[in-house]
């Protein structure tokens, strides 16, 4: 953790820190987390259960709010009445979210046709309630934006989590009117598009997560992700930017309790 600058202020932006991958301490991680400077946390289900488990968590920490929902790898198991289990769910005052939802056609642990069915829905009913959308798009970018495009999102807007293609795909996301989170691939050496489309998307659209467990910034590949080491990818977008760390973990910030309806 030396390593690691504390930055006054910084969101993770989607996590999962409900996973069995932090039951061992999940109260340190979450201390290290406050330390380093995060002042919010979207804790984000990816089925039933872990929408509940996320609820949980926000219940019992101020900074965690939590986003429910079913991720592609679930669409298959999606539960009778899950649209109206997410609705109940969603009344809850600390869900800020919906999702994550999407289309997942690199591990494709789902039919197809049961992803893109499921994650509709779920943008109807987050279109009806005008919640925002947390979208996983993965190996199915065209797809996802068709959808987008054909369905429309909520007047409540969305984001683009673990953004993973090039800026013209950004470009077109944003123009949908959603936000692009920067994970902590950014920081590996081969991704060139990633740091273009970091250096270059407007500082009214850009937010940062970890995605923990996955997903770690460089230095701990092949580890547990965490949100403390958020401060590592924003040091590295920043400087990409040619901004201060403490600017854009401001910006992030900012523009996440914008989306969420937290300012
Ligand atoms: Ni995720």
């Amino acid at each position: 953790m030396k390593r690691l600058k504390k930055l006054p202020a910084l969101v993770d932006s989607h996590a999962h820190l409900d996973f069995k991958h932090f039951d061992r301490d999940r109260n340190d991680m979450l201390r290290r987390a406050e330390a380093h400077g995060i002042k919010l946390i979207i804790n984000v289900g990816v089925n039933p259960a872990t929408s509940r488990e996320s609820i949980l968590l926000s219940e019992k920490h101020p900074m965690i709010y939590a986003a429910v929902g079913i991720h592609p790898h679930y669409a298959a198991r999606a539960p009778e009445g899950y649209i109206e289990t997410l609705k109940e769910m969603a009344r809850h005052p600390k869900v800020v979210a919906l999702g994550e939802m999407g289309l997942d056609y690199y591990r494709d642990r789902s039919p197809r046709w049961q992803q893109w069915d499921v994650f509709s829905q779920q943008l109807q009913l987050a279109k009806e309630i005008n919640k925002p959308i947390i979208i996983h798009s993965r190996a199915a970018h065209a797809e996802t934006g068709a959808l987008l495009r054909e369905e429309g999102i909520p007047a409540a807007g969305g984001v683009m989590h673990c953004f993973s293609g090039d800026l013209e795909l950004a470009e077109q996301m944003m123009e949908l009117g959603l936000y692009i989170s920067i994970a902590g691939p950014v920081t590996y050496p081969r991704s060139k598009d990633l740091k273009k489309v970091a250096a270059s998307i407007p500082a009214d659209r850009i937010l940062v997560e970890t995605d923990a467990p996955y997903l770690p910034p460089a230095p701990w590949r092949g580890k547990r992700n965490e949100p403390a080491y958020t401060t590592y990818t924003v040091e590295e977008i920043a400087t990409l930017r040619g901004i201060a760390a403490e600017d854009l973990g401001r910006i992030c910030l900012d523009n996440a309790r914008r989306l969420f309806s937290l300012a």
